[in-house]
């Protein structure tokens, strides 16, 4: 690791210190050898003074204890029909793995409690069945979870809830996952699994608006279904009010702080809409505008522009910004006496490429040259034009279209860069 890899680790610490995660672990995982690595970093996460709630799910708990009894399981997840003998299989094998998690976190120094903090009222009768003890949550006792942790210790809530009159009744763990997160103004939930998410996801998207999730799930049929439940839980949570929501897989090596520590994560991310802007640069962004596009002129994509040039001209920039940090810049020059306005600068930082955002930038500087009344936009490249003309750019051989001092300019540097036109409707 180098320096600036550590110091874009460190830029979450400030960000992240004093919050409250909810770390929801799919039972297969806790029974993984993942799982050691998994308390490791729960332990550094508690070490940087975030507050972490652990909920667990036990699917893969609940169906080995129904098969060692040879008892007919209802439904393992807490989704169906909970009939009184899945009921008793799901009640011992979740508090025997609650009291199996409580025991490892002790071995990372973590101090822990199990907390039955789910207030639930049966389903009832769903699609015409009656789901017997499966529950739905009404509510989340916060305050018991808030005075854990306000005492440093870490609250492992099972995926078991309980009614007004003390039964004990299945609850989803990933339902769970979301309604402590919402009752806790949680910043984020991250759910573990053993399946990798981006393996599943036959998009190469991996980061998505609630609504954005939403529809994904219900145009991919194929996504498993285990995922689907998640992405939607987490869909739900940000519209809720959780800022951000993740899926990783407990296989990558260190994946949940790849996931926390870094703007890209490994696995998939749900997001509410305050986490990726496209926005006007504003005088703030000069430095940062410079470094980003300094980089591109080392490697000969941009032309060099100084920080006066930049700052004299930054209402023409438009940044794209991930987590507060500026990761791609464009700019729409307008020409007002040729009638045309150039689309320049563009640029996404290595690390963030193939993600869209250079798309995007090119939608926000057409739609900034149609609004300030253009009905062309050119550029002038060296080494996007085919990406350019991938979004509806067209070559032109025609160096006359230029406005005349640009034509100059372009004359004067030697680089040859290709015309590209684009019309603006
Ligand atoms: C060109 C650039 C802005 C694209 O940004 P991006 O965020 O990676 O773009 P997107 O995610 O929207 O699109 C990725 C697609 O464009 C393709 N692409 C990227 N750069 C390309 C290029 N120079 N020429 C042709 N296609 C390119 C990718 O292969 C990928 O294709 P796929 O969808 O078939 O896999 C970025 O690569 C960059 O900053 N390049 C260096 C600076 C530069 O040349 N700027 C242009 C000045 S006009």
């Amino acid at each position: 690791m180098n320096f600036s890899d550590l110091r874009s680790i460190l830029q979450y610490v400030p960000q992240f210190r004093g919050r409250t995660f909810v770390v929801a672990l799919d039972g297969a995982v806790i029974d993984s050898p993942d799982f050691s690595n998994i308390l490791l970093d729960l332990a550094v996460l508690r070490s940087l003074n975030i507050k972490v709630v652990l909920v667990h799910g036990a699917a893969a708990q609940i169906e080995a204890l129904g098969a060692r009894r040879k008892v007919t399981l209802s439904n393992i997840d807490g989704t169906g029909v909970t009939d009184e003998a899945t009921l008793e299989v799901s009640m011992d094998a979740i508090t025997r793995l609650s009291s199996a998690v409580m025991q490892s976190l002790t071995t990372v120094k973590l101090k822990a409690a199990t907390a039955n903090a789910i207030h639930a009222h049966p389903a009832g009768i769903i699609k015409g069945i009656d789901a017997g003890f499966t529950g739905t949550i009404e509510k989340i006792d916060s305050g018991v979870l808030q005075s854990f942790l306000d005492q440093d210790i870490l609250p492992v809530v099972p995926p078991l809830g309980f009614d007004a009159d003390g039964q004990t009744l299945r609850v989803n763990s990933d339902a769970v996952a979301r309604e402590v997160a919402t009752a806790l103004n949680a910043t984020k939930v991250i759910f573990v699994s053993t399946e990798d998410p981006r393996q599943l996801s036959t998009c190469r998207q991996h980061q998505w608006s609630g609504d954005d999730a939403l529809a994904f799930v219900d145009e991919h049929p194929e996504f498993a279904s285990g995922m689907a439940s998640k992405l939607r839980h987490a869909a739900r949570a940000t519209r809720d009010g959780v800022p951000r929501v993740h899926l990783i897989s407990s296989r990558s090596e260190d994946a949940l702080l790849s996931e926390l520590f870094s703007n890209e994560g490994v696995g998939l991310m749900v997001y509410s809409d305050a986490y990726q802007k496209v926005r006007p640069a504003t005088r703030a962004d000069v430095d940062e505008l410079y470094l980003l596009i300094h980089r591109a002129v080392e490697d000969e994509q941009l032309i060099e522009r100084s920080r006066s040039d930049i700052q004299g001209a930054i209402d023409d920039y438009i940044v794209v910004e991930i987590d507060g940090n500026v990761v791609g810049c464009v700019a729409v020059h307008p020409y007002p006496e040729s009638g045309k306005a150039e689309l320049a600068c563009l640029y996404v930082k290595k690390g963030h490429t193939g993600q869209g955002y250079g798309g995007i930038l090119v939608d926000a500087a057409l739609d900034r040259g149609r609004q300030l009344g253009y009905g062309n936009l050119f550029a002038l490249s060296t080494q996007a034009a085919g990406y350019l003309e991938r979004a509806g750019f067209v070559r032109s051989e025609d160096l006359n279209l230029l406005p005349e001092e640009r034509h100059e300019k372009w004359s004067k540097n030697g680089r040859n860069a290709v015309l590209l036109m684009r019309r603006l409707e």
